[in-house]
């Protein structure tokens, strides 16, 4: 039974709970009061502990610093009408956070720890999920490498951390995204599909370069010849041509959603044809020229549903459908933010309750 897991708890003495504007939540600067924290040491895992939120100590040796080891997870807990606190599919972070670790030369995080942790870390703050709209409590599970040793070696020790952040949604707006390519964002073979740090970091430069320009965010487009799109840097894309849903397939290059999954799932229950194929540059501009593509619009634990009106590609800057036209990405996304926050059934078992 995960929920038996023996933690050591140390509350806060001094909530900030009446500290925050619920009403205006900016996204990762708020933090709940607690924080879950593991340690991995002569291979085996201590016992977690909970304790409140603050600063950790380490070695300025540890070679998560130097050399990158480094994976996380990202995913939300809503407060349903009848103040129910609901985790969506945790089952599936934790799966794709040992995935990351097995490709990044990490321990595997013990399911319950992971499951176990998330679940007393929430329940302990419960008060902090908030209950307005399309507002929740962000959930951030991470691992990193400690051991102070500069020699080029997977660590032998490591930190597992759950912190929690009460948030709105990522973009508050409708994006102006550009299809990026001359750098890339991950190569086959690469660790395009981990969540790994370091693909965040260095996805920072080209889409600093773009924002000068106004752009919002990228959309990558594959290492090799820079002609089908991947993803943009915090979502999967999916794009309406002709009715159909098309998204890139899963692969190396592409982190695998947790939404992206979801919604695939909820677009075909609800008839709609679905396609996860390779989708060009060329076919996307072609079909915004024609008329045929209906929507363009990125999907992610953070993002939401977030609807790209803008799109620029080599220079030129083409207007996408109303946000209000969009059928797929509005009936898709207020389904599965209903299924999240307890509204509508959730049929697929999807929801943890705490
Ligand atoms: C998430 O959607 O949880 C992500 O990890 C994106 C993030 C980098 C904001």
């Amino acid at each position: 039974m995960i929920d038996t897991l023996d933690i050591e708890i140390t509350k806060t003495s001094e909530s900030k709970l009446s500290q925050v504007d619920f009403d205006n939540l900016p996204f990762g600067k708020v933090f709940a009061d607690h924080m879950l924290i593991a340690k991995y040491e002569n291979g085996a895992w201590s016992r977690a502990c909970i304790e409140p939120y603050g600063n950790i100590s380490l070695s300025p040796a540890s070679s998560m610093i130097h050399y990158g080891q480094s994976i996380f997870e990202g995913l939300k807990a809503f407060k349903s009408e009848n103040n129910e606190v609901l985790i969506f599919r945790p089952e599936e972070n934790w799966k794709r956070m040992n995935a990351s670790a097995v490709r990044m030369c990490m321990p595997e995080v013990p399911k319950d720890i992971f499951l176990g942790g998330m679940r007393q870390l929430i329940d302990l703050d419960r008060n902090w999920v908030p209950n307005n709209s399309e507002s929740a409590l962000y959930i951030r599970p991470f691992l990193f490498a400690t051991d102070a040793l500069l020699g080029v070696k997977p660590s032998e020790s490591y930190m597992f951390m759950i912190i929690t952040a009460p948030v709105g949604p990522y973009y508050v707006k409708p994006l102006h995204l550009k299809i990026e390519t001359e750098f890339t964002r991950a190569a086959i073979g690469g660790v395009g599909a981990a969540k790994a740090a370091g693909n965040y970091g260095a996805a920072m430069y080209p889409a600093m370069l773009a924002q000068k320009e106004g752009i919002d965010q990228l959309i990558w487009t594959d290492a090799k010849e820079h002609k089908y799109l991947e993803e943009a840097g915090t979502m999967n894309m999916m794009v309406v041509i002709d009715d159909k849903l098309i998204t890139p397939p899963l692969k190396s290059t592409i982190l695998p959603g947790i939404t992206r999954k979801s919604f695939l799932e909820l677009t075909k229950e609800a008839g709609y044809e679905v396609e996860e194929r390779s989708i060009s540059v060329s076919e996307v501009i072609e079909a915004i020229k024609s008329g045929d593509l209906k929507e363009l619009f990125g999907v992610g634990t953070a993002a939401t549903t977030a609807q790209v009106e803008k799109l620029t590609f080599e220079g030129n800057t083409y207007d996408l459908p109303s946000k209000e036209s969009r059928v797929i990405s509005n009936s898709i996304g207020q389904k599965l933010l209903r299924i999240k926050k307890g509204i509508d059934p959730d049929t697929h078992g999807w929801n943890i309750s705490v």
